[in-house]
């Protein structure tokens, strides 16, 4: 177990953001969890779990107590019609990724090198590419923090949806994960309708192409499209695609023909959030030292030295913009800690 008092976390947050918290824990054991959970009375609050800090943003210096998983293990619990992994929530997710198109297990992919680590894409279901990792995921283990109880759930009991989960809202600070099981293929099934993805492998030569031709490609894709926090801070999409009615979708449309949509099973209608900032002049403009990427309007950056509250008040003028323009109202999907 790691326990630090007055800790940098520059290195835990993908915004690159200079704060530091009060006391920082990594456990790295179940049991080193459940010791801190019982005596929860000796931390000083609040208490926050983070993850690997990708879509974190920290708006200045955490008064209270930061625990960190570093429960590591990648390991194969069963095989039989499809393989199960076991991973520990401290793992970074895109190694599991790596492990599993390694060794013959299929369905992660599209899911290539999306930051993060395997606790947070439990909780956030993480997608990209036309996947979401809960069609991934079998079981969750967590902790209760108020029990110290050791928990079990299946993928049907944490209520995924488009980048959601009940560990976002009712189960908020409820329970830590320790462990997530994904289910991987034995037979490889390539997603390439989403976006670019086939027209990329062509214009590369492969038709038929391997799980390590698709991982490859969406990495360089993103690569393209995305910028990365190492050069750049950032914390990947910082909005969440908004949601609208057929009513409302078809207003829009009489207006902008062009305007990407995708069709909901519901019969609600998707917009990207990327275009509607980008249709309202946004795209590669800054705020002081926070602003939106040149080349995806959904990420917003750190130019260097922005503060937390830099970057508030330029996701804020940017909500009121596309209301303005819109009538749509749209959220970060980014944790704003205050
Ligand atoms: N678009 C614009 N301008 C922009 C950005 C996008 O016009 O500045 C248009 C694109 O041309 C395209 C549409 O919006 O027609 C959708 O763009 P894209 O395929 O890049 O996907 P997205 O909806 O903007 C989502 C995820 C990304 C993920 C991509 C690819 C969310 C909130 N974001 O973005 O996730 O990589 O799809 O699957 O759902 C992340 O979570 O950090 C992330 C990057």
């Amino acid at each position: 177990m790691k326990d630090f008092c007055n800790y940098s976390l520059l290195k835990h947050n993908t915004f690159g953001m200079d704060v530091r918290c009060a006391r920082f824990i990594e456990f790295s054991t179940v049991e080193e969890l459940r010791g801190i959970v019982l005596q929860t009375e000796r931390f000083q609050k609040p208490l926050l779990f983070l993850g690997g800090g990708s879509n974190m943003l920290f708006v200045g210096d955490f008064s209270g107590t930061i625990l960190h998983s570093g429960i590591k293990g990648i390991e194969t619990i069963s095989e039989g019609d499809d393989i199960r992994l076991r991973c520990g929530s401290g793992e970074v997710w895109d190694d599991v990724v790596e492990y599993a198109v390694s060794n013959g297990m299929y369905g992660a992919e599209n899911l290539s090198a999306i930051p993060g680590d395997v606790g947070a894409s439990a909780v956030q279901n993480i997608g990209a590419y036309g996947s979401e990792v809960k069609d991934l995921i079998v079981n969750v283990e967590a902790v209760d923090i108020q029990t110290g109880d050791i928990c079990k759930f299946t993928s049907n009991d944490c209520h995924y949806g488009y980048r959601d989960s009940r560990f976002k809202h009712e189960w908020k600070n409820r329970y830590v994960i320790t462990y997530v099981t994904y289910r991987f293929s034995k037979t490889f099934e390539p997603k390439l309708d989403y976006g670019n993805i086939r027209s990329f492998l062509l214009a590369k030569g492969i038709d038929e192409p391997t799980a390590r031709d698709l991982r490859d490609s969406i990495i360089s894709i993103r690569n393209a499209k995305l910028p990365d926090p190492a050069i750049m801070g950032n914390a990947g999409s910082f909005f969440v695609n908004p949601v609208v009615d057929e009513k409302k979708y078809s207003a829009l449309h009489e207006e902008y023909h062009d305007m990407p949509h995708y069709l909901l099973c519901d019969g609600r209608v998707k917009i990207p959030a990327g275009w509607l900032i980008e249709q309202c002049g946004w795209k590669g403009r800054s705020l002081g030292n926070a602003g939106v990427y040149e080349k995806q309007s959904l990420v917003l950056v750190n130019h260097g030295g922005a503060t937390g509250a830099e970057v508030v008040a330029l996701c804020e003028r940017i909500c009121e913009d596309v209301w303005k323009k819109f009538g749509i109202e749209i959220y970060p999907e980014v944790n704003i800690i205050r």
